[in-house]
């Protein structure tokens, strides 16, 4: 490592570092290098001679990079709905079929003015919360997590999007530490059946975001439990791709108004709004 680089330089040596490990290297080379210099892509290609200082940080970056961690954990961004969220291990890195989650509510409840009480249960870096809290202006939130590093990683995107005065974070199990009447509940949970071998950079991830109990579906049954026994109205949830009849068998002969399945980008289903009768 040297104490000043070019533009070109750095980017051509990156790339040569992470070539063994990464694919599409010399992308994620200009990926690193723009995260470390806060600068965009028109910047870098119109700067390929300008000179590059401390570059400390930006080779431990490549050193965490080539072990598979992930990018959004090295750089502790995470894009989401357009916006820019702070992320770091401790929380799952949003995924880009959860915006498919918030479409859905906002088809279901397109009056934006409501003062709606909405519950999010696995709230982990607040995107849902967040995104869902920006739109419908007048709602409340209250956003619960057992885990106690999604809660300050929640707490610091909740800050940074002046949301605090109507996003209060809970720590404890699925309804439990919620009392309130509640208008729509949401919810991304884990709903991997346990055992099953993921990809190893998934390793990075909590592990209690990613399964949800022996079948998997676990923790989606208790919620749906919880809906039907509060009586509550909306219910949007994330699910496995696998997970619908399960969900239907789960809730027939059961009193409600109605349950519609959507997929995602691949086509594949990844979640269900129930409606239930009051
Ligand atoms: C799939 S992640 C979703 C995170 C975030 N909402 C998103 O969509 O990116 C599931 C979250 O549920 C939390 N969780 C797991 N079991 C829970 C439980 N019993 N009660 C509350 N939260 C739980 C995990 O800690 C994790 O943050």
């Amino acid at each position: 490592m040297r104490s000043k680089y070019l533009v070109k330089e750095l980017l051509s040596e990156i790339t040569d570092l992470l070539t063994p490990y990464i694919p599409r290297a010399s992308r994620e080379a200009q990926l690193l290098l723009m995260a470390h210099l806060n600068i965009d892509e028109l910047w870098l290609i119109t700067h390929q001679t300008t000179e590059v200082e401390n570059t400390k940080e930006l080779f431990e970056w490549v050193n965490r990079r080539v072990k598979n961690e992930p990018f959004e954990y090295i750089t502790n961004r995470v894009s989401f709905y357009s916006e820019e969220f702070f992320i770091k291990e401790g929380a799952l890195i949003p995924r880009p079929e959860t915006e498919l989650l918030i479409e859905e509510v906002i088809k279901n409840f397109p009056d934006k003015e409501s003062s709606l009480t909405f519950v999010e249960v696995g709230v982990g870096s607040g995107i849902i919360s967040v995104v869902l809290a920006r739109h419908f202006l007048n709602a409340s939130f209250i956003a619960v997590d057992i885990s106690e590093a999604a809660l300050e990683i929640a707490k610091v995107n909740i800050e940074k999007f002046g949301l605090s005065d109507r996003i209060e974070l809970r720590l404890g199990s699925l309804l439990e530490p919620v009392d309130e009447k509640i208008d729509y509940l949401v919810s991304n949970p884990p709903y991997i059946e346990d055992g099953v071998v993921l990809e190893s950079n998934l390793d990075y991830e909590p592990q209690n975001a990613l399964f949800g109990g022996k079948v998997g579906d676990e923790i989606i049954k208790e919620l749906l439990d919880e809906v039907l026994k509060q009586k509550i109205k909306f219910f949007t949830c994330e699910m496995g791709y696998d997970q619908q009849d399960k969900i239907r068998l789960y809730l027939e002969h059961k009193n409600i108004h109605s349950l519609e399945f959507y997929k995602d980008y691949s086509s594949f289903d990844r979640g269900f709004t129930l409606k239930v009768q009051n």
